[in-house]
């Protein structure tokens, strides 16, 4: 028996494995519950007693020898950038790629963050809405085409659970809570029952601003736009206010921007005009300010709301709005450097 230990002693000391899994199997062959070694240990109990000591030692002797060659050879390859599975750990690890802000995200932001500078707070209201927040409350008369099937939709059957068509139902929202002064921005998702097409959506987005105070004048609402305009257009921006209607402000204008793309001299994009329409505003009509419980003797303010996607296809002549809800990664990813 000690010949046979002996042997395997110098069968072992001459082992080599070139992977991990061969060291394991290394193992199986010599120190498994049936390996060669274990199979030593099962014979010791049978030889007689006075060999047993000599005979022991010997045998102890090969299974540290053994133990200690293994796991030499495995931690071989764990230091030499294989893993146990013999992969190599060295390699660069698979990368996955970041995502980006959506451009509506980004042009959203910033347009909090220029009217962030002027004191401007951002509150946002409900999108599920009933017929006094979007409508009366804003001096909606009862039979306004605005109210009609064609342009709001409704849920279900209840003619006062209806999908916001404008962000100035946020207007309402907070000058029912709040007192003046009154300074805030409200961003938000808006729905209009209109054909989808490469100009229009059912879903777009707007930011509606409101500033009720004391002496709050036109001028004020006009300084502030233009401010507004040459911050998220640039400093040669004008701006150019064209008198309009809207129920809830009184007077009320659309304000148009020099065109971004030729500065005016006359492109496509503004069809030849030199101006491109990017929102409507006004002074807030009394009997709104009423509505909600403002004394109009004591305050007056203005208000005025404007489509995040329109401004965001002037700033990046993006030329469908459908774009936007398409998630076209190779659409989004041009953004990847704009925010
Ligand atoms: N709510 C108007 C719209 O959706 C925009 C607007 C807001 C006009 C505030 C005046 C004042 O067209």
């Amino acid at each position: 028996m000690l010949d046979r230990i002996n042997q395997l002693a110098e069968e072992i000391k001459s082992l080599a494995a070139s992977t991990a899994e061969e060291a394991e199997q290394l193992r199986i062959k010599y120190l498994s519950k049936k390996g060669l070694v274990s199979q030593l240990f099962d014979e010791f109990k049978t030889i007689p007693n006075e060999q047993k000591r000599e005979v022991g030692k010997v045998l102890n002797v090969l299974k540290t020898q053994a133990l200690d060659k293994i796991n030499e050879l495995k931690e071989g390859f764990a230091s030499n950038g294989q893993g146990e599975s013999g992969a190599d750990l060295t390699l660069p690890g698979t990368s996955f790629e970041l995502g980006s802000r959506h451009p509506l995200s980004i042009v959203k932001n910033e347009i909090v963050d220029i009217f962030a500078r002027l004191g401007f707070t951002v509150a946002d209201g409900p999108e599920i809405e009933d017929d006094h927040h979007v409508f009366e409350a804003l001096n909606f008369p009862p039979e306004h085409p605005a109210r009609d099937m064609q342009d709001t939709f409704f849920i279900a059957t209840n003619p006062d659970v209806l999908l916001r068509t404008h962000t100035s139902s946020v207007q309402v929202r907070v000058m029912e809570k709040q007192q003046p002064p009154i300074r805030a921005i409200f961003p938000g998702r808006v729905f209009r029952n209109e054909a989808i097409s490469a100009r229009a959506h059912c879903i777009f987005h707007q930011v509606e601003g409101l500033y009720i105070d004391k002496n709050v004048s036109f001028a004020d609402l006009k300084q502030t736009l233009l401010y507004f305009s040459k911050e998220l257009f640039g400093a040669d921006t004008k701006i150019r206010l064209r008198p309009s209607y809207f129920p809830f402000t009184e007077p009320s204008a659309e304000m148009d921007i020099s065109c971004s793309l030729c500065g005016g001299k006359g492109c496509n994009v503004c069809k030849y005009t030199g101006w491109v329409e990017i929102l409507g505003c006004g002074m807030v009509d009394p009997a709104v300010l009423e509505a909600s419980g403002i004394d109009s003797n004591e305050y007056t303010g203005f208000a005025f709301g404007m489509g995040i996607e329109r401004i965001t296809m002037l700033k990046y002549q993006i030329k469908d709005i459908r774009l936007f809800f398409e998630n076209d990664k190779r659409f989004l990813d041009q953004f990847k450097s704009a925010e």
